[in-house]
Parts: structure tokens; C-alpha cells; sequence
């Protein structure tokens, strides 16, 4: 009985609490494609033309090899953004959400949908693909490739460059030999089964 008095109260201060809100949703403002009457010329929308001139100032607009990953020479070989630890791991975050589920976690091709059934795509280690540039990966994910879709509308273009720079560094973990780590680090390293 307590439980259903308490219940009652509750759906009463919401209703009470639903109305709040209303005066900042009313209040006066210009709607996006409305009539704006304010204006003199031609154009009476609210969404005002740029004025003449106006240049963008996000990265693109001046760098176009940052969203195309092309440049005079073909598909970029460099990255456009410095390659740094924070962006690599950003990059392997990304891939774990986005191309994982595919591509699986090491890039073979054998992720979980492709266990239950889509075509399988070539692994990233593959030499072909390992010879690849880096913006070969940001071209597939911009523009998708055979039966893989784009990913233009859900990964933004520096999200698509952390990507590409993490499928790099991927296929060396992969294909690496002791030779390639610094020799510091070395002694810190496990190796199974063979002698330096
Ligand atoms: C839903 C499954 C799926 C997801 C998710 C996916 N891919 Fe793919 N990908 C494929 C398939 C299948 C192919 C092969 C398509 C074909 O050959 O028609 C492919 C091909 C590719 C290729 C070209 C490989 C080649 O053979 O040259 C690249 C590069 C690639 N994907 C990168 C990515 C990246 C990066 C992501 C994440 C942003 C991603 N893919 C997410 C399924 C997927």
C-alpha cells in the first residue's frame, strides 16, 4: 500500500515537473529555413549566405591531401598528421569499434561477421596489402571498397588518418624481428623458443 502512495506521488510531480521548459522552448528565435523578414535583399531564409570571399579555416580547405589522401604522385605515402603515441592509440580504439567486427582484431580478415557469413576481405598482411600505402587505408574507409561501405559519414577524416597510421603499425607488429626494436628495450622482451 506504502509502495502505491509513493508510486502516485511520483507520476504526479512529473506531471507537475513535464510542463517546466516550456517558456525556454517558446521563447523568440529564428528557425532554421524560416522566413527572416529582417533581411532586405533577395534572400529572406534565415540560413544567411556566407558573405563574398569568406575562405574556410578547417583543415581541408587548405590542405585537400587530408581529406582525399591524394596528392600529384597518387594515394598519400606519409601521413598528414604527426604520428605520435596518443594518435595510435586513438587509431587502434577506432579500429577495435569500427573494422574489427570484419577486418578482426590483427587485421586477418576473419572477424566475427565474417565467421557468420560475409565475404571474407584479404588480410592485412597479405604482401600485397602490407605494400600498400597509408592512404591506400584512408581511401577505402572514405570511399569503401568493392562490398565494403564507406565510412566518410562515421569516422571523421583525422579519426580515418589514426586508423590508417594503427593498420601500418599493425601489419609491423606483425612482420617484425627483434632487429627492429631499440636495443634498450630488448632484454625486456620475451623470446619464445629462440636464442639472440
Ligand atoms: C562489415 C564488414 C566490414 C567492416 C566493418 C569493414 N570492412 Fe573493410 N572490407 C570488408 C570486405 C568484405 C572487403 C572486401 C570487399 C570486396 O573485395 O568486395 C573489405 C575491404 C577493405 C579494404 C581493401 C582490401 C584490399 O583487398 O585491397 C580495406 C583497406 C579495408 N577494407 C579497410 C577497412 C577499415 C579501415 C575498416 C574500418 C574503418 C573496415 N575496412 C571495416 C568488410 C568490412
Amino acid at each position: 500500500m506504502k509502495a502505491s502512495i509513493g508510486f502516485s506521488l511520483l507520476i504526479l510531480l512529473s506531471l507537475l515537473l513535464s510542463s517546466c521548459g516550456m517558456n525556454m522552448y517558446d521563447q523568440p528565435k529564428a528557425n532554421l529555413y524560416a522566413a527572416a523578414p529582417y533581411v532586405k535583399d533577395k534572400v529572406v531564409g534565415t540560413a544567411r549566405p556566407l558573405p563574398e570571399g569568406v575562405v574556410s579555416r578547417e583543415r581541408g580547405a587548405v590542405d585537400p591531401t587530408f581529406y582525399t589522401a591524394l596528392t600529384p604522385e597518387g594515394l598519400a605515402t606519409d601521413l598528414p598528421i604527426p604520428v605520435t603515441m596518443e594518435v595510435l592509440e586513438r587509431g587502434q580504439e577506432r579500429y577495435n569499434i569500427y573494422c574489427s567486427p570484419c577486418h578482426n582484431f590483427n587485421g586477418n580478415g576473419l572477424g566475427m561477421i565474417v565467421q557468420k557469413g560475409m565475404p571474407q576481405p584479404a588480410s592485412f598482411h597479405d604482401p600485397r596489402l602490407r605494400a600498400s600505402p597509408v592512404g591506400y587505408y584512408y581511401n577505402a574507409m572514405t570511399n569503401g571498397f568493392g562490398r565494403m561501405f564507406s565510412y566518410a559519414s562515421r569516422i571523421p577524416p583525422e579519426d580515418r588518418w589514426a586508423i590508417a597510421a594503427y593498420i601500418k603499425a599493425l601489419q609491423l607488429s606483425q612482420n617484425a624481428s627483434l632487429s627492429d626494436v631499440p636495443e634498450s628495450l630488448r632484454d625486456s622482451l620475451e623470446v619464445q623458443g629462440a636464442s639472440r
